[in-house]
């Protein structure tokens, strides 16, 4: 199962994101969303999925692994 957290790229869904790897969340089961996605750089590095997601416009994702400089 994933979750996805809408506004991960804000102050709110940054805290959600990160209580939820606190407890034990996998990295890859947690997906952020959010319109800038480079504000997501950090949590793709981290191997979370991120998506680019705004209420005006239609969703794409992106996977990293972690390590990974691409
Ligand atoms: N922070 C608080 O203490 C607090 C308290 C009570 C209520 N709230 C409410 O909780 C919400 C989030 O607060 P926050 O402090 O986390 O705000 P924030 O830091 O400004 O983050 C807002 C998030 O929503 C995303 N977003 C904005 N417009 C969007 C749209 N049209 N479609 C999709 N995503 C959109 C932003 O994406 P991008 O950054 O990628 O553009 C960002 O991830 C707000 O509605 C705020 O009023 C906050």
């Amino acid at each position: 199962m994933s979750i996805a957290v809408t506004g991960a790229t804000g102050h709110l869904g940054r805290l959600i994101v990160e209580s939820l790897l606190r407890r034990g969340v996998p990295p890859d089961q947690i997906v952020a969303l959010g319109r800038n996605v480079a504000k997501a750089d950090d949590l793709r590095d981290r191997g979370l999925p991120s998506c680019r997601s705004s209420t005006t416009t239609s969703t794409r994702c992106a996977w990293r692994s972690p390590g990974s400089t691409s």
